[in-house]
Formats: structure tokens, sequence, C-alpha cells
């Protein structure tokens, strides 16, 4: 069925509850979001498991959205970024969940850690694990590629970027998906709020360790080593510490990691873009920004609003839930041209809305844009043949768009 025919076949759009993470578990979203861009782009759901909440669809709205934090907030204190509300009362300190002026001064803090200077002392090492990672994959057999290179490679890198112990790394991957566990999900490692707290916990504890160790030691080109050597960061209190680490892994983890199975994914689907990037290896940067708008991993980021407002000519209240469905904005015809279709070789490629937009767009795409990188050019020096050989598994989430099983092969 076409694009077309699925829009024309949906209920009434006052009907449409965007919400359900069952539609990217099995990528059917598609269809009513196009609904909404062009029937109701910013579109009020009276009743959802969430509660009522707007939905804002288009490229343009969620701009306005995101560069107008004095009405949108961020803040836990008044639900945070999520669709599901915080959890109150218990706040891990990081600054996705705040408003200027706090927001400005940690992220400021932190922010250096991932700049250029400090990612180009990293290149080398990342390079080496990631071609380790490539030699050691089975040749002419089946394997998860999403647990033998995405997880396998975003955890490495976030060990090397931590100097984590290596043979715990794979702690980093359980408490980032703790931390952003569905735990209504069949396969949540984590069945309540309560238990997920515990875990984080844990993971707080493991990270003052290193830090205690490192603030002793002699300055090196680790995060912790950093933080703690850090003009503005070494005395951080413990809580802000571990808050500042476990966005750094969460931010860092899942949303690189399904953009590393999606890339695949999409080349594969995309024979000729393979083709093209084989023959012209200079596109891999532009690859990269593509595979991250077509993936694009953060479904949502929510707003609250802190006073009334009209958007797009609807009437939003304070306390009102607006959410940005970065999914819907970089699928829109209106800025995007060919929006659906996975073209490498884009004359402004970086133009979308993944990495959000204004005080508190991502932190770490310039990590992520390496990373992925190095990840593509590694497998096209080794001339790789990978197929796809089976459907994909996808993630049960309104929030962060990925896959639990991606079969592939390499031709020996
Ligand atoms: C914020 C996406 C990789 C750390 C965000 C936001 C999005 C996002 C959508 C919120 C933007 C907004 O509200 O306007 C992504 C995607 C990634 C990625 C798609 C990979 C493809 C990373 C990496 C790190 C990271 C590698 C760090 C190691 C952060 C942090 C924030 C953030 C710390 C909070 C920024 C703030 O509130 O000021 N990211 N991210 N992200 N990301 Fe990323």
């Amino acid at each position: 069925m076409s694009l077309q025919h699925a829009i024309d076949d949906l209920p009434p759009t006052d009907t449409i509850d965007v919400s359900d993470p069952q539609l990217y578990l099995d990528d059917t979203w598609q269809p009513l979001f196009a609904r909404l861009r062009r029937e109701d782009p910013v579109h009020f759901c009276p009743d959802s498991p969430y509660g009522p909440y707007w939905s804002v669809t288009r490229y343009d709205d969620i701009m306005a959205v995101e560069l107008n934090h004095a009405v949108y907030s961020s803040s836990s204190e008044v639900g945070g970024i999520q669709i599901a509300d915080s959890p109150l009362g218990r706040d891990v300190v990081s600054f996705i969940r705040m408003d200027p002026p706090l927001h400005t001064v940690r992220r400021r803090t932190v922010s250096p850690i991932v700049g250029p200077s400090n990612l180009a002392n990293m290149e080398a090492t990342i390079r080496e694990r990631t071609a380790n990672v490539l030699d050691g994959l089975p040749r002419n057999e089946t394997f998860n590629w999403v647990d033998s290179v995405s997880i396998e490679l975003t955890t490495m890198m976030l060990a090397t970027l931590f100097d984590f112990p290596w043979e715990d790394r794979r702690k980093l991957t359980y408490w980032s998906d703790v931390a952003v566990a569905n735990i209504a999900a069949p396969d949540a490692p984590v069945r309540s709020d309560e238990a997920r707290f515990a875990e984080l916990d844990r993971m707080g504890q493991y990270f003052s360790r290193l830090w205690n160790e490192r603030v002793n030691a002699p300055p090196k080109f680790d995060l912790i080593s950093m933080l703690a050597h850090g003009e503005t960061t070494r005395n951080m209190t413990p809580a802000e510490f571990v808050g500042t680490l476990a966005l750094l892994i969460v931010g860092g983890n899942d949303t690189t990691r399904n953009t590393m199975s999606g890339g695949l994914l999409a080349l594969h689907q995309n024979p000729d873009q393979w083709q093209k990037l084989r023959v012209n290896p200079a596109l891999v940067p532009s690859l990269v920004a593509e595979t991250i708008r077509y993936q694009t991993p953060v479904i949502h980021m929510r707003r609250t609003a802190s006073t009334d407002a009209l958007l797009c000519g609807k009437q939003i209240r304070k306390g009102d839930k607006v959410v940005m469905w970065y999914v819907s904005g970089n699928r829109d015809d209106g800025v995007i041209e060919q929006p659906d279709a996975f073209i490498i070789d884009r004359a402004k490629p970086r133009q979308h809305l993944s990495y959000g937009a204004g005080i508190h767009r991502c932190v770490g795409d310039r990590l992520a844009d390496m990373q992925l990188r190095i990840l593509w050019e590694e497998i096209l020096k080794r001339d790789l043949q990978i197929e796809v050989v089976g459907p994909p598994q996808r993630i049960y989430s309104n929030f962060l768009r990925g896959f639990r099983y991606l079969p592939a092969r390499i031709k020996a």
C-alpha cells in the first residue's frame, strides 16, 4: 500500500494518539504523522496513557518550540523531557532536565569534554577498537549486528572515553538500558522506578570509586580524569558528577548504537546508495548525517508550557504537555525534499532535527558523528560485503527508535 493510501484509510485526526510504543515496535508510525502534518500539525490528544498532550509534527513548529525555552520548559520540576512525566521527588542532577540559568552553567562545564580537541586525542584509540571489532566478526555466518557491532562498539567507545575497567564494560550498556527502559515493555531490565533508581545508585557508587582514584593521579585523556582535574569541573559535588556521567552514558549510548544499526539496514534496503558509497568513500560524512536523519534515534522530546502561548494558531495553556516529534519533523516535505527516501548525497545533509536545536541541542553531536564516521570508513577500507539476511526486531518505546536484533552476514 502507498503512503498516500495508508494516510487516506486512517481514522479522523481527533482520535489519533501517536504515543503508543507499539507504533514504533511495528514501525507503522509514518502515515499517522503524515496525516497530522497535513491536517492538524499541532494536534491535541485529550486522552492517552500519559495524560493529555499536544503533538508538534512539522519541522518549523518543532524549531519554534525548541528555540523558545522561556515558554517551553525542560525542567524536571514540571515533568521533564519525556511524554511520561519524570518520577517526582527523585532527580538525578542532569542538565537536560533544567532551564537557564542552571542549565547554562552546567552545560558549559561539560561541553569542552566532548569538544573537537579532546575528541581528536581519542580518535586513534576509537579507530583501533573499531578495527578490532570488525576484524573479529564471523564470515559466512549469520550474527546479530545489534549486539556484535552496535552495542559492542558503543560500549567499547564509552569504556574508552571513560577509561572504564574493560572487563566490566557491559555494565555501561546495562545502566544505559536501565535508565531509559520503558518499565511496561515485555523485556524491560527493571519493572519499577524504585528498581531503576536502586540500579542507578549502584552505578553512582562504581563511578565514585573511579573519580577518587583519578583525582589523586596525574591527569589523563579520559572523561573521568578530565572532569576530576578540569578547572571548572573538579569541584563538582558527587551528585553532579554522577548525574553528568549518567547523562553522557545514556545520551551517547542508545542513540549512536541505533544509528549504527539503522545505517546498515538503510544501506541494505537501498543498494544503489551503497554502491554510490563504495564508489565514493568521501560521502561518508554525508552518509552519517543522512543516517542520523533517517533513523531519528530520539523519537521525541517533551516540554511543558510555563505560560499561555499560541503555536500555529492553537491556544496552548500554562502547564500543557507539548511533545516535539522529531521522527515527524524529519519527514516534513515542506522542508526536506523526498523525506521518506534515504539519499546519501543530499545537498544539505545536516538539515534535520535528530540532534534537537536551541540551548539543549545535543552536546555530543561531534562525538557521535566521529564514531559513526570511523565505523563506515573502516568498513569501506576492508571492502566488507555485509548483507542483512532477515527482518529486524525493533524496540518497544515511544522515546528511542532502535533495534534489538538485526541479522547480518559478511561474505568471506
Ligand atoms: C541532548 C540526540 C549522541 C550527549 C540530545 C538531544 C537529542 C539528542 C535529540 C536533545 C536536544 C534538544 O532537546 O533540543 C542525540 C543523537 C545522538 C546523540 C541522535 C547520536 C546519533 C550523543 C552523544 C553524547 C550525547 C554521543 C555524549 C557522549 C547529550 C547530552 C545532551 C544531549 C549531554 C543534553 C544537552 C542539553 O540539555 O543541553 N541528544 N544524541 N548525545 N545529548 Fe545527544
